[in-house]
């Protein structure tokens, strides 16, 4: 049911944890599922220079994570605003459909981590 992809960043998933000192972070949650995804981002001169996630939920919230911090590490902001869930889905070569609002979360918190981001103007908060 999933793709060899998926299980690949489920079982191997890519950037995990945190980053000391990120000056973008964004923290969404899925509230039927009770899902959390936590993104650190350390972003210099617009571009995403390292990124990190951290995810309490379930595999597809994970595989998902991993791929969509692989897909934007290293581009600028406005190119990981632009990112799509259905972008990391193909990516990922599908998910289930009722996994899909899984890759909606992993949108929606690297969104978070950039308003964030631009919210404090690129300050790192103490
Ligand atoms: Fe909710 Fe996957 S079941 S994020």
């Amino acid at each position: 049911m999933y793709s060899e992809k998926v299980m690949d960043h489920f079982a191997n998933p890519r950037n995990v944890g945190e980053i000391e000192n990120a000056n973008a972070v964004g923290e969404v949650g899925n509230a039927k599922c009770g899902d959390i995804m936590k993104i650190y981002m350390d972003i210099e001169d617009n571009i995403i220079k390292d990124v990190k996630f951290k995810t309490f939920g379930c595999g597809a919230a994970i595989a998902t994570s991993s791929m969509a911090t692989e897909m934007v590490k290293g581009k600028t902001v406005d190119e990981a605003l632009a990112l799509t869930n259905k972008a990391v889905m193909e990516a990922l070569d599908g998910l289930p459909t009722e996994k899909i609002h899984c890759s909606v979360l992993a949108e929606e918190a690297i969104r978070s981590a950039i308003e964030d981001y631009k919210k404090r103007g690129g300050v790192v908060n103490e």
